[in-house]
């Protein structure tokens, strides 16, 4: 059965890919893509969503866009050193012709939810300010909403934005924490397991054979994204974080999951947004988050590869 998502998203160059990868996933239908600050500005992240639907011919996916700011933190958009300017590397692409659709995403989510109780899972890639606000503004939504598939966090593994911290969950913590306490089931996919699902340049290189404004657009999205790997972490590659959710789906050999109770922390102090689980069980709590915490990661790799591929000779110019 194909599973219906919505998207919650930063857009950011493996948003991007996530697009794509759920575009070319028959086990998926894509119902929507709804956009939060983070990874850039909240216009930058509409355009950016707007603009990859029109590049995969898929437009007819409404976009709605949400919170421009995190619940109490000051937006920094830091994810731009990483993600380029634009937040989609150095592809450049033309101004999208569709517009997003009226109102604001928070409410367009409570609504698509109550809708249909049960039926709608949403993958958050990017901050979890819009999920949290609609948790907040209608009660019945976390019961109503089937699932949520989140990345972020980071468990055992160091953080990417702070030592501790991953960026997602460290953008917005007060966010994740209303989440995460929020009784609606939640899967977490965190660095422990991001981390080891590296598309390098070959593999690009491999998917640019086909000559298709697909394969250019992973390629020039993914240059500047692979420059900061080289020069922080010494390989030129990347890290596939958000795409690996929807491997939850089509893929969930691959991963080794496990039941925690998993909180994040919000004090203030110099591990604020570092989320930890509680291992020993010496807290006592139910556990309330399924944690991916490894990876078989070049196998989705390969996976991720044969889907651009297909999609990729599917759109030519
Ligand atoms: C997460 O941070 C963002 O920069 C990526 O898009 C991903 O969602 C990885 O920590
Ligand atoms: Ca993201």
């Amino acid at each position: 059965m194909t599973k219906r998502i919505i998207i919650d998203t930063d857009p950011g160059v493996d948003d991007a890919l996530t697009f794509l990868l759920a575009l070319a996933s028959p086990e998926i239908k894509l119902e929507a893509l709804t956009t939060v600050q983070g990874n850039v500005t909240i216009e930058k992240a509409t355009r950016n969503a707007l603009s990859v639907l029109e590049l995969v011919q898929a437009s007819q996916i409404p976009v709605v866009q949400g919170c421009s700011h995190p619940l109490l933190k000051t937006p920094h958009n830091s994810g731009e050193a990483v993600h380029g300017q634009s937040g989609i590397g150095k592809s450049v692409l033309p101004e999208p012709t569709s517009k997003p659709i009226e109102g604001h995403a928070v409410d367009y989510l409570i609504e698509r939810v109550l809708a249909e109780p049960d039926e709608l899972s949403i993958f958050p890639i990017g901050p979890l300010t819009n999920i949290a606000l609609a948790i907040r503004k209608e009660p019945r939504f976390a019961k109503a909403v089937k699932e949520l598939v989140i990345m972020g966090g980071a468990i055992r593994s160091g953080g990417n934005i702070t030592p501790l911290a991953e960026f997602n969950i460290n953008e917005d913590p007060h966010a994740a924490h209303i989440v995460f306490h929020s009784g609606i089931p939640i899967t977490l996919v965190p660095l422990d397991a991001t981390y080891k699902c590296l598309l390098t340049s070959d593999d690009v290189e491999r998917l640019n054979k086909i000559d298709s404004p697909i394969a250019r657009f992973v390629r020039d999205a993914t240059a500047t994204y692979m420059d900061f790997y080289l020069k922080y972490e010494g390989f030129k590659g990347c890290a596939l974080h958000d795409p690996l959710t929807l491997a939850v789906i089509f893929a969930s050999e691959i991963f080794t999951f496990e039941d925690h109770y998993v909180d994040v922390d919000i004090s203030g102090g110099i591990s604020t947004g570092k989320t930890f689980a509680d291992f020993m069980r010496v807290a006592k709590k139910p556990s309330n988050i399924k944690v991916a915490l490894d990876v078989r990661g070049r196998d989705f790799v390969e996976l991720f590869l044969e889907r651009m591929e297909t999609l990729s000779r599917s759109i030519s110019d």
